[in-house]
């Protein structure tokens, strides 16, 4: 039997394989208890049993497909009404390189239910616990691909609402010890690749990383109270400078008339 866990409980979401997976193994070994959600329910209790088995940790399992309003509003309710929950890992995810033009609309639409909308309702589920509670983190798995659109903008614009997402939500609770995290991997070895279409032995294997590498750098950008972790990032001042252009292009797109070169 599992003892009581000081971290509280951490909800992974898409803990079935890749990412997700080692997340529910690193949090584990942390000490958290786990609610791990995704679609296969063999493979989430494969690991549940795993995980009991080697941490001594309470671990139960959620099958859910995300996509689904229903099963979505199941989930919802079994987090909220959790009070141990002190921690949400939005990581379930699909990708995939299609171009609007000639997508299965389907599968877009699919990609941005789980990618946008389970996301913002399941941290719309926890978020109001964790404040009374004044603890706890969200963490929100967004992609490098929310800055770049050349892979297509289905994929792009559902990762770049993430990152939005995520950084107004830093607002909302910088007054309390809540802490929220972005985390931007770049093309990591997963399933999610060949889901998605793609080869992951024909990008270069020198930009390839590990999942196991990937959160083991996200959890120590967690740690450290990282607001935006890029664990790929060599130079951390080029995020500091992208995003301070960032404001100073911002504070220059105000004005009480139109620019001069838009005269009739
Ligand atoms: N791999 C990369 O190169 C890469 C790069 C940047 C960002 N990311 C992001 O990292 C996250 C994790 O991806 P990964 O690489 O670990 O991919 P993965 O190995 O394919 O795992 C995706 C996880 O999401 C779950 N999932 C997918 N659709 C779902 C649905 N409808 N309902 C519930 N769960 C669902 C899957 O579980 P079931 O199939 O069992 O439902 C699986 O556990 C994603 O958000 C992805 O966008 C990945």
């Amino acid at each position: 039997m599992s003892g009581q866990s000081n971290k509280g409980t951490a909800v992974v979401t898409g803990a079935s394989a890749g990412i997700g997976a080692v997340y529910a193994d690193r949090l584990a070994g942390q000490g958290y208890d786990l609610v791990l959600v995704a679609r296969r329910a063999d493979r989430l209790e494969d690991l549940a049993e795993k995980l009991r088995n080697a941490y001594d940790r309470k671990v139960s399992v959620i099958s859910a497909d995300l996509a689904n309003d229903n099963d979505l509003r199941r989930v919802e309710q079994a987090i909220s009404a959790d009070d141990s929950v002190t921690l949400l890992v939005n990581n379930a995810g699909l990708g995939g390189a299609q171009v609007v033009a000639t997508a299965d609309a389907d599968v877009a639409e699919r990609m941005i239910k789980v990618n946008v909308v389970a996301l913002t309702r399941l941290t719309r589920a926890v978020l109001p616990g964790l404040i009374a509670r004044n603890r706890g983190a969200i963490v929100n798995i967004a992609s490098v691909l929310a800055y770049d659109t050349s892979f297509g903008g289905i994929y792009s614009g559902t990762k770049a609402y993430v990152v939005n997402f995520t950084e107004a939500l830093q607002r909302e609770v910088a007054d309390t010890q809540v802490k929220v995290q972005v985390v931007l991997p770049g093309a990591t070895r997963t399933d999610f690749w060949e889901i998605a279409g793609s080869d992951i032995d024909s990008v270069p294997q020198e930009i390839v990383m590990s999942a196991d590498n990937l959160v083991d750098a996200a959890l120590v950008g967690l740690a450290r109270g990282e607001a935006v972790t890029v664990p790929g990032l060599a130079d951390p001042a080029k995020l500091d400078t992208f995003l301070g252009a960032r404001q100073v292009f911002f504070g220059s797109l105000h004005a009480n008339k139109p620019a001069a070169r838009y005269a009739a």
